[in-house]
C-alpha cells in the first residue's frame, strides 16, 4: 500500500504498454483543421482515405435498415448473410473458394489486426514487418505486449521483404509472423505473384504465420493483385470495406483465418467488441451492388496518379517510389530537408497542402520521405500540384 495520499495519487499512471507513438497522420489531420479553422483552404492529401461516399447502394441498404431494423448486436463474428457474400466475393474476383465459416467480420481491419496478433502470438512474441510500412502494425504489437522486428526493404527489392529475409529474420529473432501488405502502404508497390508464393513458401518452411493485409485490393494500376489464400491455406487475410469500397467511417472489415482459429478469434471477439457495428453491416452488404460506382472512383484515382506523376518532377520532386497501387505516392524529398516532418509542417502552412512526412512509417529513413494520397478529386489534385510546382521552398532548389 502506498506510504501516503500523494503517492498513492502518483501510483495512477498510465500503463507502459499504452506508450506506443501517435500515428502522426492523425496529427497532420488535426494540423490541418487548425489552418482551416483559420480561413485557409487545405488540399488533403494526408489521410489515407478516399473523398467519396460509400456506393449508393450501401447508403439505400443503411437508410433502409435505419427505419425498419432493430439494429442490436449481431452474432460476434458479423451477419451469416455479410460473411456469405464476402466468401462468394473470393470465387467471383480471385476464383478463390473459400467457406463462409472462416470469414470473420470486425470493427475495421483495425480491430482484425488486434484479435489476430491476439490469436496467433503470445506475448512477448516478435513479428516481422517491412520496413516502410503502416505503422499501427508495430503499435498494436507493442500495445499487445509483442513486438516487431523490422525488415528494411529498398530499391533493390521493390521495397517489399524476401524469402531470405524471412529465413534471417526467424534465425536471427526467432519471429513467430510476417505482416505483409500488398498494394503496401506508404509506397504503393505490390509483390508479384511468384514474390507472394516465395513469402509463403518462407513462413511454412519455418513454421510462422503469414498475414496478408489485402486491404488495398482492388486499387491497382496495370499489375493484378493476388491473395495470399492462393498460395496458403494457413495464410491470415486481412481486409476492409475502408479503402476500394469508400466506406472508412463506416468501420467494417473482415478476417479470412483458417477453420482452427475461427472458435479462438470468436471468443476474443465476443469479449472484446461483441459484434461489428450492425448498420455498417447491412450497408457493407448493399455495397457489393455498387461495384460499378467503386470502379468509377478507381478510374478517377488512376487519372489522379498519372497527373502527380507527371507533375512532380516538374517541381524538382522526381524520385518517387515506384507504385503500382494503393493511392499513395512515397515521394523522396531529401534533396530539400533532412527533416520531413519539419517540410510537412512548412508545406501545410506556407500552400495549404497536407501531406504526411515518411517518419511515420520509417523512423529513420522516413526523414528524407514525404507520402502524398491522392485519393481526393482530379481538381483538387491539380491545384495541389499547381501550388507544390509554385512553392518557393522547391523552386529555390529545383
Ligand atoms: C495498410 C493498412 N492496413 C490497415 C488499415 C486500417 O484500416 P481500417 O481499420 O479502416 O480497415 C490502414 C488504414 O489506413 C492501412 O493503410
Amino acid at each position: 500500500m502506498p506510504a501516503t495520499q500523494a503517492d498513492a495519487i502518483a501510483a495512477l499512471r498510465a500503463s507502459q504498454r499504452s506508450d506506443v507513438p501517435a500515428f502522426i497522420v492523425m496529427d497532420v489531420m488535426q494540423a490541418a483543421a487548425e489552418q482551416e479553422a483559420l480561413g485557409h483552404k487545405v488540399i488533403h492529401m494526408e489521410v489515407g482515405q478516399p473523398g467519396t461516399p460509400a456506393p449508393r447502394s450501401a447508403l439505400a441498404a443503411a437508410a433502409k435498415a435505419l427505419e425498419s431494423q432493430t439494429l442490436g448486436y449481431t452474432l460476434a463474428l458479423g451477419m451469416p448473410a455479410l460473411r456469405e457474400r464476402i466468401a462468394r466475393y473470393y470465387a467471383e474476383r480471385y476464383g478463390a473458394a473459400v467457406e463462409p465459416e472462416r470469414v470473420l467480420v470486425t470493427t475495421g481491419s483495425s480491430a482484425g489486426f488486434v484479435l489476430a496478433f491476439l490469436a496467433l502470438f503470445d506475448t512477448g512474441a516478435k513479428v516481422a514487418l517491412p520496413s516502410p510500412g503502416y505503422p499501427c502494425y508495430r503499435h498494436i504489437l507493442t500495445a499487445l505486449g509483442q513486438s516487431a522486428t523490422l525488415i528494411e526493404t529498398g530499391d533493390a527489392s521493390r521495397w517489399m521483404p524476401t524469402g531470405a529475409d524471412i529465413d534471417a529474420a526467424v534465425r536471427k529473432d526467432g519471429v513467430r509472423g510476417l505482416v505483409v501488405a500488398s498494394p503496401a502502404n506508404p509506397t504503393g508497390t505490390m509483390l508479384e505473384p511468384a514474390r507472394l508464393g516465395e513469402l509463403a513458401a518462407a513462413c511454412r518452411r519455418n513454421g510462422i504465420w503469414l498475414v496478408s493485409d489485402e486491404i488495398y485490393h482492388g486499387l491497382a494500376y496495370g499489375m493484378r493483385e493476388e491473395t495470399a489464400l492462393a498460395h496458403s491455406d494457413d495464410a491470415i487475410v486481412v481486409n476492409s470495406f475502408s479503402k476500394y469500397f469508400s466506406m472508412t467511417g463506416w468501420r467494417v472489415g473482415w478476417l479470412v483465418v483458417p477453420s482452427a482459429l475461427v472458435r479462438p478469434i470468436e471468443r476474443l471477439a465476443q469479449n472484446l467488441y461483441i459484434s461489428p457495428p450492425a448498420v455498417a453491416q447491412v450497408a457493407a452488404l448493399g455495397a457489393f451492388d455498387g461495384l460499378d460506382e467503386l470502379e468509377a472512383n478507381k478510374r478517377v484515382y488512376a487519372e489522379n496518379r498519372a497527373l502527380l506523376l507527371g507533375e512532380l518532377p516538374k517541381a524538382g520532386l522526381e524520385r518517387i517510389v515506384p507504385a503500382d497501387g494503393a493511392f499513395y505516392l512515397y515521394v523522396d524529398v531529401g534533396d530539400f530537408t533532412p527533416d520531413s516532418h519539419a517540410f510537412t509542417k512548412e508545406m501545410l502552412v506556407e500552400i495549404g497542402v497536407a501531406a504526411t512526412p515518411g517518419v511515420d512509417f520509417d523512423a529513420g529513413r522516413g526523414s528524407r520521405y514525404v507520402r502524398f494520397c491522392y485519393a481526393g478529386t482530379t481538381a483538387g489534385i491539380a491545384e495541389a500540384a499547381r501550388r507544390i510546382r509554385g512553392w518557393r521552398r522547391l523552386a529555390a532548389r529545383a
